[in-house]
């Protein structure tokens, strides 16, 4: 028995596109989240897509690693911005290969080659006259001595005295306002109340590309809703883009410009060009040709809604006035939702992908989204019981059940080849015939129709099994070739489905070349494998089990408690004296824990359990009376150091005003320790 491909006519393979395709960077300073995932998965998708297709496809990324919040995280973590922007840029990478969303170059922005391209946009645009300096008033925390960035500011609303809230917006009563108008502003970095500060800033000529963004808007490269959504913002008037940020900040520094930083969306999107350049060099990869101004090559960036400014008007804008080319498509997508709500921390809903991929196959996750997926902006609500039930009943029962119920026959009892014959062609016909229907929707996005019209072959399959009932026709002797026929031809349809499906389910994809021996490519869709030697059945996919999203859910809700909630043996004092409820920052700042040399201590005429300390705190002194008699001989005090609380109300006490407190430990008694600074520390240093 010889085995033969037989091929009903290919479709004429359009000519090679030469294509590169991003996804928005994540911030270097929080875990990926499933929020995150819903567009690197469809990033992923399509780039699969192109290139099964024999197209040349190439998918960037990289960790954003610039900026106010990534440099305070650093700093509160006691490590450098770039150790820290690493960890998370190994850690990002890892998730997203977790879930088979796979880059070609996953770099960081805080790049050589991302220096030298933005120095590079900035020359060219500074010649061609788009870069003007100004001085602004801007928010100045005196204390940490740095600009405050609109989100580092709290206070109270100017509209409705709402207490708490941000320096752009009300949430109470949704006004927007600049920072300066909060009544009671502080500064959400130390406490402190803001003062305006001066500072020459550089801007960007955005309303000079006017023209050209209309233009371009409605070039084809925007879905139409979000065309429109444009449309109302150059109703509302294009502005200066302010593009430089003071020292200190984590970024780029402007040439000839010290302490002046670009701001982190000036080289986040260039971070784009800078990661394909990385990749380029070490691959002989023509960086060029996807850049210049006349190309052919395509450019698509996916992203969330939420950044729509910045790349559909500055991005478009700095690429056109730096003499580059245009994005082809900016492709945007709605925000992901869980059971109905935005994801909760506190409901457990806030899922990481490591939690995730803890708990459940990635593959569900990428089906999922995919069967949701349309062209459009509206959110993605992955909502548990669809979740399990259309994975469950999609993939496991139509899917692969349809190779499990054809694969045993064939190995058992026919020597595990399929049949010479093709028994209905008008069937296998209709398989072969939704290719190019199916590509059309993924080419545009509409993955949720790709699917749909995948699932409705997997119900025609389906039924032309239980229609045959091959487990019934096995047991006849004379009908042994037709059940031969009808397990080969079931195989034949779930081979063409996984082909389908294979830029969604990569690693299904992978198992079932094992399992049939074959190379799955969009052409051979339309080959029919006859004669071919398969081999063993092994299962594919687990069905979902409700209990794992519950454990996953359960374990989000931990992420959170599990810093505070450690386990405590007995004899800890934390299991007497548990830690109490988290504070802010914001509340910690407020005490003023000071240094401090004691200078005096002596007993306290008719108290039993005080003595009387004159604390230096290097310039003023204070007096305290600290419960200490009970473990200390006040001579041995004399010439310490400590650690008071400098701004305590003060105290009338019997024996005189008490001016703040010093930090001691232990249950009382002899049991009872003051704080001693390490060597080094002076009378009056803050603690912090
Ligand atoms: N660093 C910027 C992007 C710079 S691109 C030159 C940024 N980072 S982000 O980490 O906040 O978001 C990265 C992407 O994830 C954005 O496209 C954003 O829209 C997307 N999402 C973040 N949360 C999301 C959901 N809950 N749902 C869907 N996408 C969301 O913005
Ligand atoms: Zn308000």
């Amino acid at each position: 028995m010889s085995e033969h491909l037989s091929s009903s006519a290919a479709p004429a393979s359009t000519t090679k596109r030469r294509i590169l395709v991003t996804s928005a960077l994540p911030y270097a300073n929080g875990s990926i989240h499933l929020g995150h995932l819903l567009e690197h998965i469809q990033t992923d998708i399509w780039a699969r897509f192109q290139r099964l297709r024999g197209h040349e496809c190439y998918s960037v990324c990289a960790d954003d690693a610039h900026g106010t919040p990534v440099m305070l995280k650093a700093q509160e973590l006691g490590i450098t911005p770039e150790e820290m922007v690493e960890q998370t840029r190994a850690e990002h990478h890892q998730d997203l290969q977790d879930f088979y969303v796979n880059y070609d170059n996953y770099y960081v922005t805080h790049s050589p080659e991302n220096k030298a391209l933005c120095e590079t946009i900035y020359h060219r645009l500074d010649e061609a006259g788009y870069i003007s300096k100004r001085t602004i008033n801007q928010l100045y925390d005196p204390q940490k001595q740095m600009f405050l960035p609109d989100r580092f500011v709290k206070g109270t609303c100017p509209s409705c005295s709402a207490e708490d809230q941000n320096g752009d917006s009300c949430d109470v009563c949704g006004a927007t306002y600049s920072p300066t108008e909060l009544k009671n502003p502080r500064s959400v970095v130390s406490g402190a109340t803001p003062v305006l500060k001066e500072s020459e800033h550089f801007f960007f000529d955005l309303p000079q590309f006017e023209g050209m963004l209309k233009t371009w808007i409605r070039s084809g490269a925007l879905q139409d809703e979000m065309a429109n959504k444009l449309q109302e913002w150059f109703e509302d008037g294009l502005q200066q883009w302010d593009i430089s940020r003071d020292a200190p900040y984590f970024g780029f520094e402007i040439p000839g410009a010290p302490n002046k930083f670009f701001y982190v969306w000036v080289d986040a999107p260039v971070g784009y060009m800078a990661s394909f350049k990385n990749f380029c060099d070490k691959n002989d990869v023509d960086y060029d040709s996807f850049w210049e101004k006349d190309t052919d090559t395509e450019l698509y960036h996916f992203i969330g809604k939420d950044i729509t400014y910045f790349h559909c008007l500055f991005w478009p804008a700095m690429l056109e006035g730096a003499g580059y080319r245009k994005p082809t498509g900016v492709n945007i997508h709605g925000f992901v939702t869980v059971n109905g709500a935005k994801m909760s921390k506190s409901r457990g809903t806030f899922i990481k992908g490591r939690t995730f991929l803890d708990h459940l196959d990635p593959e569900y996750l990428r089906y999922y989204f995919a069967s949701k997926l349309g062209d459009n902006v509206t959110d993605i609500d992955l909502n548990f019981a669809d979740f399990a039930q259309k994975v469950n009943s999609d993939l496991v029962g139509k899917v692969v059940n349809i190779a499990s119920r054809c694969a045993s026959f064939i190995t058992k009892r026919f020597d595990g080849k399929l049949s010479d014959n093709v028994l209905e062609p008008e069937l296998l016909a209709q398989f072969h015939g939704a290719s190019e229907t199916i590509a059309n929707f993924y080419e545009s996005r509409k993955y949720h129709q790709a699917v749909r019209e995948i699932m409705s072959l997997a119900d025609k399959a389906n039924q032309f099994i239980d229609t045959n009932a091959p487990w019934v026709t096995i047991k006849d002797e004379s009908k042994q070739q037709f059940t031969h026929d009808v397990c080969s031809l079931g195989i034949n349809m779930f081979r063409i489905l996984v082909t389908y499906l294979q830029p969604v389910l990569p690693v299904l994809a992978e198992k079932t070349e094992a399992f049939l021996n074959d190379t799955l490519s969009w052409e051979g869709a339309q080959a029919t494998l006859t004669g071919h030697a398969i081999n063993k059945f092994k299962p594919m996919m687990q069905r979902v089990e409700m209990e794992k999203i519950d454990a996953m859910v359960d374990a989000s809700k931990e992420n959170l408690a599990a810093t505070s909630t450690p386990k405590i043996s007995a004899e800890s004092p934390l299991a007497k004296d548990p830690v109490s409820d988290t504070i802010s920052f914001d509340d910690f700042a407020k005490v003023d824990l000071r240094i401090a040399r004691i200078a005096n201590a002596e007993h306290v005429e008719g108290a039993d359990k005080l003595l009387r300390l004159e604390l230096d705190l290097g310039g003023e002194t204070r007096q305290v009376f600290a419960g200490i008699k009970s473990a200390y001989a006040p001579e041995t005090l004399i010439g310490k150091h400590t650690v008071m609380v400098a701004n305590l109300a003060p105290r009338k006490m019997r024996f005189g005003l008490s001016e703040g407190m010093v930090l001691a430990a232990g249950p009382g008694g002899k049991d009872l320790y003051i704080l001693e600074p390490h060597e080094g520390a002076k009378p009056g240093m803050r603690v912090k």
